[in-house]
């Protein structure tokens, strides 16, 4: 399994199409298309949301599992992308009966609520992730198998919109939505849905029963999850790794090992905390030598430095058996690198990982400066040719998490990646195991 240690967009989009050369299977569990991997693959760049990127790869099949939030336009748009790329879709793509799906009033909920007085304004995507998620468990959600029926598909649509027109209305003042028009246009996408859906789960368990590798793909990131996250400045699904077994229907017993992916510095999408926030020069560096403006919304990202009490976080609520650090090539430039190495509150240090979203405010960072390696890194391939100081940073972070690195990533290529001779994941690339 591969799970974002950060607030989402660690890269994970470009570790699972590159582990995805050694699974039969890639599946999502959780999010929808909130989520945004660009992954480059040759001459194209393909920016995935909601399919899982094992698409790109031939021999490899892509599911979306019951936990994720399905948008019919997305996941229709993003069909026809691939389509129109020579990407075989048809056969390659499985969406879960029980994933829920997003409808026109989740959005229009979303807008209205987060743009009104007295709300705290999280910075969503406005995708309508967290209605979608509200309904379901609300157990007024709609699923994908749901679409199959005609009338009950209407009867939801005219009863859904009854009541959310009233809410929006009442509340935020927002415009009436047409149930009919929305019914018809649902009907038309069902259809060019349903082909692809199945039971997602009894097919990984299946799969699994045949000794087929199967790699779950987290979406957003650990300080993203519902419970465990900077909340309420997060998503509206259980992004770690214990999600994966609820969003795909596997046990818990089934998961072979789990890989956390952080950059070499952090950001973050959207409101909420983030101590190690950089707003300097140093920090426009990072931002454009990362190109970090998000693949789904264009918002230029904020950044930072390596925290390593999240990290440390992270890795507990996952159980991180190895840890891929991405962009490591963006700090090539740098003389001097801060590392966050703990937290101090009201002049004493902080142990604990705050639970109220007021109580980060007040935490100062502690950091640790890092000698820079002043040569570029970009694109390198083997461990034994990174400058000394690189290798440091890197053997630094892991020894103040515990953890091994098993993968340096220097570039956005697949090949621009140097799998660490002698980690787990070296040992799991040449033999993948049957879940991971
Ligand atoms: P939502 O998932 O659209 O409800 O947004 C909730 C929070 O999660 C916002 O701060 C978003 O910016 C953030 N978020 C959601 N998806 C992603 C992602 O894929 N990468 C980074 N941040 C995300």
């Amino acid at each position: 399994m591969v799970v974002g240690a950060q607030w989402g967009d660690e890269g994970k989009g470009k570790i699972v199409d590159l582990l995805a050369e050694r699974f039969a299977w890639i599946a999502r569990y959780q999010g929808g298309h909130n989520a945004g991997h660009t992954v480059v693959a040759g001459e194209q760049r393909f920016i995935l949301q909601l399919i899982p990127c094992g698409i790109l790869r031939p021999g490899c099949r892509a599911a979306i599992g019951n936990g994720v939030v399905v948008d019919p336009q997305a996941l229709v748009d993003e069909i026809e992308t691939l389509e129109r790329a020579g990407v075989k879709v048809a056969g390659h793509l499985f969406v879960s009966w029980r994933a829920q799906v997003i409808l026109p009033y989740h959005r229009m909920i979303e807008l209205a609520a987060e743009n009104a007085p007295g709300r705290v304004k999280i910075g969503t995507t406005t995708r309508g992730i967290g209605p979608a998620y509200e309904d379901k468990m609300g157990r007024r959600g709609l699923r994908i198998a749901d679409l199959a029926d005609a009338d009950l598909l209407r009867a939801h649509i005219e009863n859904a919109m009854a009541e959310k027109n009233a809410i929006a209305g009442a509340l935020y003042g927002t415009a009436a939505v047409d149930a009919g028009k929305m019914f018809e246009t649902y009907r038309e996408l069902s259809r060019r849905i349903l082909p692809y859906a199945a039971d997602v789960s009894l097919l990984l368990n299946r799969a699994a029963d045949a000794g087929e590798p199967i790699l779950l793909e987290g979406a957003q990131g650990t300080l993203l999850d519902i419970d465990h996250g900077t909340y309420p400045f997060v998503t509206s699904s259980s992004t770690i790794s214990g999600g994966a077994c609820i969003g795909a229907g596997l046990a818990p017993t089934r998961i072979g090992g789990v890989l956390g992916v952080t950059k070499a510095y952090a950001t973050r999408v959207g409101g909420g905390p983030f101590p190690s926030e950089e707003n300097g020069a140093s920090g426009d560096m990072l931002r454009e030598r990362g190109r970090e403006f998000g693949s789904v919304t264009g918002r230029p990202r904020r950044v930072g430095w390596l925290d390593l009490p999240l990290l440390r976080y992270a890795i507990q609520l996952n159980g991180i058996d190895s840890l891929l650090v991405t962009k490591l090539d963006v700090l090539d430039t740098l003389k001097e690198i801060p590392v966050c190495t703990g937290y101090r509150l009201d002049g004493k240090p902080a142990a604990e990982i705050p639970a109220r979203a007021a109580d980060w405010e007040r935490l100062e960072p502690v950091y640790e400066v890092r000698p820079g390696w002043g040569t570029p890194t970009a694109g390198m391939r083997r461990l034994e040719d990174l400058p000394r100081a690189a290798r440091e940073y890197l053997d630094f972070v892991a020894a103040q998490c515990g953890t091994e690195i098993g993968l340096i990533s220097t570039g956005p290529e697949r090949n621009e990646s140097i799998i660490v001779p002698g980690s787990q994941l070296d040992r799991w690339w040449r033999g993948a195991s049957s879940a991971a």
